[in-house]
């Protein structure tokens, strides 16, 4: 295995959908749990590499991608071009669920009709990441690798502070951001809110 780090490519998109659904149940496979395998990846990784190609860097294995860190550096900014360029044909074209439909499809279409929400809590650390690295990948170092140059990246926008949200089944990602430099800003319910001061 020869893993490189390296700038998002447009020809990278079909894999990032991918590694996004196949780390997409709390770094476990979601295959199963969704019937439409694009959901989660138009929520929660595609738009990033759209608007901010700059912050979205690919690890790849032998040339294939296996893995992305990809986000913000302003999330309020980039709320607002999800309002304008982003949610609204996906808004056409997935409705509404009804609100007894529990399926975790109708979750995900519910909050592309809600909109990239900034919680309070963590308004002081404006850049947001997401990362995510297929199996074969992790417990090598990269992600570490990818924190590093997601961050200096953030430094040379002059970013003050990130965060991060990571479900509290998430053990391994709680034990990384942890090794990495994160502390921990609030507890949600199911989730921990995670920031570091750049
Ligand atoms: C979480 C993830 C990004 C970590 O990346 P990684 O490449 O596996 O982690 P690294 O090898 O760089 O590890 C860095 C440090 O974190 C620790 N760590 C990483 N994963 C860990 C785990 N599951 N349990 C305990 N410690 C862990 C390592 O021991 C290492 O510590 P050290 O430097 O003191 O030796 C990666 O495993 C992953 O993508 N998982 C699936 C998707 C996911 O859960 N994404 C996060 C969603 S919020």
């Amino acid at each position: 295995m020869s893993f490189t780090i390296r700038n998002f490519h447009p020809s990278d998109m079909s894999m990032i959908y991918k590694i996004c659904l196949l780390t997409g149940d709390s770094g476990k496979d979601a295959t199963d749990l969704y019937s439409d395998p694009e959901l989660l990846g138009h929520y929660y990784a595609a738009p990033y590499a759209i608007f901010e190609p700059e912050l979205c860097f690919i690890v790849t294995n032998d040339g294939k991608p296996c893995g992305y860190i990809l986000g913000t550096k302003d999330s309020d900014g980039f709320a607002e071009n999800c309002e304008k360029k982003w949610f609204p044909e996906l808004r056409n074209r997935y409705k509404l669920p009804d609100e007894n439909d529990t399926s975790r499809d109708a979750a995900i279409i519910r909050k592309i009709h809600e909109g990239q929400l900034v919680k309070h809590e963590v308004k002081n650390y404006p850049a947001h990441l997401h990362i995510d690295l297929l199996p074969e990948t992790q417990g090598q170092g990269m992600g570490r690798k990818l924190i590093e140059v997601f961050v200096n990246k953030l430094k040379e926008f002059n970013a003050s502070a990130l965060h991060l949200e990571v479900g509290k089944r998430n053990e391994g990602a709680i034990k990384f951001y942890e090794k990495v430099g994160f502390h921990e800003i609030c507890e949600y319910e199911y989730s921990i809110a995670f920031g570091m001061k750049l």
